[in-house]
């Protein structure tokens, strides 16, 4: 069953857009993405978007529709009614390249701060023992498939443009915390987590976790629990004492 929608789809560049109006057929078992390569194909050859799975899985396809940040190869058209107005806009938090494109660079610069994991002096690769309970906590946060869109969420940043130096965003304070509970890395993550990667500015308000598209726990699993390691290390009487 094939039917007509009314899309909404932000044109424009960094100096300013608008939204420009579509009407576009729909096919059953459609998503989003399907219907702006229609149109790319029928009505607005020269609209950019950046995808490439269509899976899921290359991180590549994020944007927001009608206000909330989402993969568009993930959004089932069948979750809106026929009638509805769907409008699609860039990612807020980063600067718009073109269209649906925006730079994330950001995110990049804060990868690259985040130091590698560092193993034992001496222990090679294939030498590393661990309790399976430790590869689990891992292997959540390995899911992360980089969208980016936790980090497009976080108000510390969407609405403070000032804080994208002091904050490194949810998906990379996960990073840190990942490095700082794995049971072989030998370097000391909790005190710079607090001062170099603004862990103290997060609130806890999990905004970031009901993006994920990969489910990922991360205010309770990552940013929660790293927070109780720096409370522990500031706050705690005898931890003090020890380290006097
Ligand atoms: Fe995307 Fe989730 Fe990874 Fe954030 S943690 S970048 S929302 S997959
Ligand atoms: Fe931001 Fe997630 Fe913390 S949305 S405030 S990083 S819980
Ligand atoms: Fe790869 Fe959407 S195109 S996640």
């Amino acid at each position: 069953m094939s039917y007509k929608a009314n899309f909404r789809i932000w044109r424009g560049d960094d100096e300013g857009g608008e939204l420009a109006d579509f009407v576009v057929e729909v096919n059953e078992g459609e998503v989003v993405l399907d219907i702006i390569h229609r149109l790319q194909a029928t009505q607005a050859p020269d609209l950019a978007v950046r995808w490439n799975c269509k899976a899921g899985k290359c991180g590549s396809c994020s944007a927001e529709i009608n206000g909330r940040p989402r993969l568009l190869c993930m959004t089932r058209m069948s979750t809106f009614a026929e009638d509805e107005t769907i409008t699609v806009t860039p990612l807020r938090t980063f600067p718009v390249i073109r269209d649906l494109v925006t730079d994330v660079s950001y995110n990049y610069v804060k990868a690259r701060e985040v130091p590698s994991f560092k193993p034992p002096e001496g222990l090679k690769p294939g030498e590393y023992r661990m309790q399976q309970v430790d590869v689990e906590r891992s292997q959540e946060f390995r899911k992360c498939i980089e969208c980016f869109l936790c980090q497009n969420t976080c108000h510390v940043i969407r609405d403070h443009e000032e804080n994208k130096q002091a904050f490194s965003g949810p998906r990379f304070l996960m990073r840190i915390s990942e490095l700082e509970m794995h049971p072989l890395d030998t370097e000391d993550r909790v005190e710079t987590a607090q001062a170099d990667h603004g862990l103290g500015f997060c609130n806890i308000t999990k905004c970031c976790t009901d993006v994920c598209p990969e489910h990922i726990q991360i205010t309770d699993n990552a940013l929660i629990p790293l927070k109780e390691r720096v409370a522990d290390r500031r706050y705690d009487p005898l931890q003090r004492l020890f380290r006097r």
